[in-house]
């Protein structure tokens, strides 16, 4: 028996070959080979996949004929991935900008199984105003910071979790003290840049508290998206990149755990998000505003 290997680190034997009857040279014929034949296939969660890096990501990891759970905002949003839907492992549906729809959406991915890897992808950027969610809380913290949080408390502890940060979870630095913008005037950039030192700081506060989960944060760069609007400099391929990499492959590098990310090299995160006394009482925050502890 000649093993041949797999991407993923399995192999199939000689006579698993033979009996292949179409070609073999990409991840997609083995990835579907192994499915016929029941062999594991990762199975990836993309929130906010409706769209944009979400909705790209999950096209390449389709592609490659990975098991890929889609998520919409809502069932009229779901429309939007009906090109993407009929290959996909599940479509789920939730606002985060509700923490009832958040924990309805962790016990539809649930349902469905355990994730072997998360991409916390959906996000919101400049928001006119708090926009006070009907939890009471600031939509740029609801979707980009106590989603993600609420959803890595609730969905059965995938393998691997990687959270969309942005280069300027940077700007975000400083005190927690109103991190849902009760008594501070509104600054949208300000709340942005905020909430992505949030998800930073929780990708790299995971990294030291569960050894067995990988754990980590990309900057997908300014890539020309609805959020990133027309005149983004960046790569869009790029953007999406790092995170269906860092979601399926068994590279060394992809499989080491507390990283900050950009088109896969290793970067410095603002100090804040690697200091356990940050992450700490980060979570504690998180905790009291959600009503679910995580540790
Ligand atoms: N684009 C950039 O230049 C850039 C730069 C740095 C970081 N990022 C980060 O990359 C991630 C993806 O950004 P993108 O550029 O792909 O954004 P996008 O094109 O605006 O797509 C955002 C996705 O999130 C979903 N979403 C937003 N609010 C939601 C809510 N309340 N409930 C459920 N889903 C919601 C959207 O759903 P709908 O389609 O229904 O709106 C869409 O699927 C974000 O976390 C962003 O912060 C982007």
């Amino acid at each position: 028996m000649h093993p041949l290997p797999l991407a993923t680190g399995l192999s199939l034997n000689r006579i698993d070959v033979d009996q292949f009857s179409g070609p073999l040279p990409g991840a997609a014929d083995r990835y579907q080979y192994r499915r016929r034949k029941n062999y594991p296939v990762p199975r990836i969660f993309i929130t906010g996949s409706t769209d944009g890096l979400g909705r790209a990501a999950a096209g390449a990891l389709l592609g490659e004929g990975h098991d890929v759970v889609l998520h919409a905002r809502t069932r009229e949003r779901a429309a939007a991935l009906s090109d993407l839907a009929p290959d996909a492992a599940g479509v789920v549906t939730g606002d985060l900008s509700s923490a009832a729809e958040t924990r309805e959406l962790a016990g539809q991915v649930n349902q469905i199984g355990r994730m072997d890897a998360v991409i916390h992808n959906a996000g919101v950027y400049l928001e006119p105003s708090r926009g006070t969610t009907a939890d009471g809380h600031a939509k740029t913290l609801a979707v980009n910071t106590l989603a993600p949080y609420l959803l890595t408390a609730l969905i059965d502890r995938p393998d691997r979790l990687i959270y969309l940060s942005s280069g300027l979870h940077h700007a975000g630095a400083g005190s927690l003290r109103d991190i849902d913008w009760t008594s501070r005037s509104w600054n949208a950039a300000r709340a942005y840049s905020e909430s992505k030192l949030h998800v930073t700081a929780l990708a790299l506060t995971l990294a030291r508290a569960w050894p067995e989960v990988v754990s980590n944060a990309v900057d997908p760069g300014w890539v020309p998206t609805k959020m990133g609007g027309p005149y983004a400099t960046g790569d869009l391929e790029m953007g999406y990149l790092t995170q269906t990499w860092l979601a399926v492959s068994n590279d060394t590098a992809a499989t080491v755990s507390g990283g900050y990310w950009y088109h896969r090299q290793r970067q410095a995160p603002a100090p804040q998000a690697r200091d356990p006394a940050f992450q700490d009482q980060l979570m504690d925050r998180l905790a009291a505003l959600t009503g679910v502890a995580l540790f």
